[in-house]
């Protein structure tokens, strides 16, 4: 393990995008406070009206997806229950809460009480082995409405939390 970047931006003939915006994210960034800790220490910080996104590895109770090797090691299930557990108790002090997993049984008993779950088709295209590449199923996981939005400025369009 050499602690480097592995994974290429952009293209091979266009390695920084016309829609990279490097210097916006540095300057906002200026402005962010940035911790290194456990996700329910953070989690637990959140207050009523605070956005929190989750994006965990994505450890399921009986895994057989492409991740066991990986996520078993650094995410045992116990941290997806206590990740679900901690969420939920954020969810009901009043934060918007978006989290990202697989589309399992086991994650979708986790969260179907509590939160509106949306399956996703994704494609993924890194991976060190071509068995790993391909189109795969995520869970959407969120407690407030999407509303899709259009950045005029760069051309990018994404989703945000009504108010
Ligand atoms: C699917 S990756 C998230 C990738 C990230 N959203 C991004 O776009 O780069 C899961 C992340 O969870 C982090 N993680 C694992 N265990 C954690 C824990 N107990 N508390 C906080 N983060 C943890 C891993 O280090 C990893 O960065």
């Amino acid at each position: 393990m050499k602690g480097q970047f592995n994974v290429p931006m952009g293209t091979k003939t266009n390695v920084i995008l016309g829609t990279d915006d490097f210097e916006d994210l540095a300057s906002i960034l200026q402005r962010a406070d940035i911790l290194h800790q456990d996700f329910e220490t953070v989690i637990d910080q959140a207050q009523e009206g605070d956005f929190i996104f989750a994006d965990p590895p994505y450890t399921v109770k009986h895994n057989f997806n492409g991740f066991v090797k990986y996520n078993e090691k650094i995410f045992h299930w116990d941290d997806q229950v206590r990740l679900s557990k901690c969420l939920i108790n954020a969810k009901n002090r009043g934060c918007l809460v978006l989290i990202t997993n697989a589309y399992h049984p086991s994650i979708l008993e986790l969260y179907e009480n509590d939160f509106d779950l949306t399956p996703l088709k994704r494609s993924s295209v890194i991976a060190a082995s071509s068995e790993y590449r391909g189109v795969y199923e995520e869970l959407l996981i969120k407690n407030y409405p999407l509303a899709p939005i259009r950045r005029a400025r760069n051309k990018h369009f994404g989703v945000i939390a009504e108010p």
